[in-house]
């Protein structure tokens, strides 16, 4: 088949071969992804084990806890599973405005004003667990708001807390967190993790979640059109690049009920949050030497 320029016989089946080659680049890519284990599988797979009973002693010892982003999809679906296991005596939803909740009388929603947070020094009294689940986008905010609520705002109210009593915070990252990255998203979040580490909590998990995956209430059509094309790629590969909210919620609790490990930093990655959560695949995968680390920094 021949036209004036351009010849079919040619260019078709160099197409094709391309995304071909390009298919099982991505396939290879995500196969790897999803059979490789971590470093701390074994810690991890225990952690998720062994929650149930951490949940019974973790009851007992009557702790307290704050949310921070309780009304983004993480949030919400964090704070409707602690209110189904009742792991903490009293829990305060820290944002900047209340929605309807249905949930029991150990829950609290505080309004604050992230920019004045020091004024609100109270709201987190004695509370000695806390959960960050803020965050917004530049698209949303802009650069330098993007900056103030996922760095500024999650430092200014972790610093508040712990001078109220917060012994162990844990911080919902992103994977490719890098303080050293080019690009604002990562860095971001790489700055803000450094800095929750010089704080000295007793405890600090940082957990590095890739794409969440969630029914989105708010209109982000270019997440929802990429979160679609993922759908796919999250069947077939569940732990490789993507995590649903549910898991990472799930995560977060097992890993505060798990008693200190003598650690004070711990770091999951997207993997390792599959692991711990208990409800998904992940566990008894061989390991790699990419693991996340789980050190001591003290
Ligand atoms: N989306 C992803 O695929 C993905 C992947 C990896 C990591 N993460 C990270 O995971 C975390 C949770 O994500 P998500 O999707 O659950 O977030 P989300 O739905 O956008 O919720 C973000 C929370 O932060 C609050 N917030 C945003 N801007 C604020 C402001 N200016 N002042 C006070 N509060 C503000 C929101 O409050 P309002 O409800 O009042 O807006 C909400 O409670 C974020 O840190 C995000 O960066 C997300």
């Amino acid at each position: 088949m021949k036209f004036l320029w351009f010849r079919c016989d040619i260019i078709l089946p160099s197409a094709a071969l391309a995304v071909g080659v390009l298919a099982v680049a991505l396939a290879g890519f995500f196969i790897k992804r999803e059979l490789e284990g971590t470093e701390n599988t074994e810690q991890h797979c225990t952690m998720a084990h062994e929650a149930p009973e951490n949940v019974e002693r973790f009851k007992s010892e009557g702790h307290s806890a704050f949310v921070l982003g309780h009304t983004g999809e993480l949030g919400k679906v964090l704070v409707d599973e602690l209110n189904k296991l009742k792991i903490f005596k009293k829990v305060v939803l820290v944002g900047r405005r209340e929605i309807p909740l249905d949930v029991g009388p150990e829950f609290e929603q505080k309004v604050v004003d992230f920019e004045n947070i020091d004024d609100y020094k109270d709201v987190f009294k004695d509370l000695d667990t806390g959960f960050s689940c803020l965050g917004t986008t530049r698209g949303k905010s802009g650069v330098q708001g993007f900056i103030r609520v996922d760095h500024d705002y999650v430092l200014m109210s972790a610093e508040v807390a712990k001078a109220q009593g917060c012994k162990h915070f844990s911080l919902v990252s992103s994977q490719g967190a890098d303080k050293n990255s080019s690009f604002l998203y990562p860095r971001t979040k790489g700055q803000v993790e450094e800095a929750l580490k010089v704080m000295h909590f007793d405890r600090l998990s940082i957990f590095r979640p890739g794409v969440l995956m969630v029914d989105r209430e708010e209109s982000r059509p270019m997440e929802a059109a990429f979160r679609a094309l993922l759908k796919p790629v999250s069947y077939f590969f569940p732990t490789a690049i993507s995590v649903p909210v549910r898991i990472v919620a799930l995560a977060l609790i097992n890993n505060a009920v798990a008693p200190p490990s003598g650690s004070t930093f711990e770091l999951y990655d997207n993997k390792a949050i599959h692991q711990i959560s208990g409800i998904s695949k992940g566990c008894g995968v061989k390991r790699s030497q990419s693991a996340p680390e789980r050190t001591r920094t003290d």
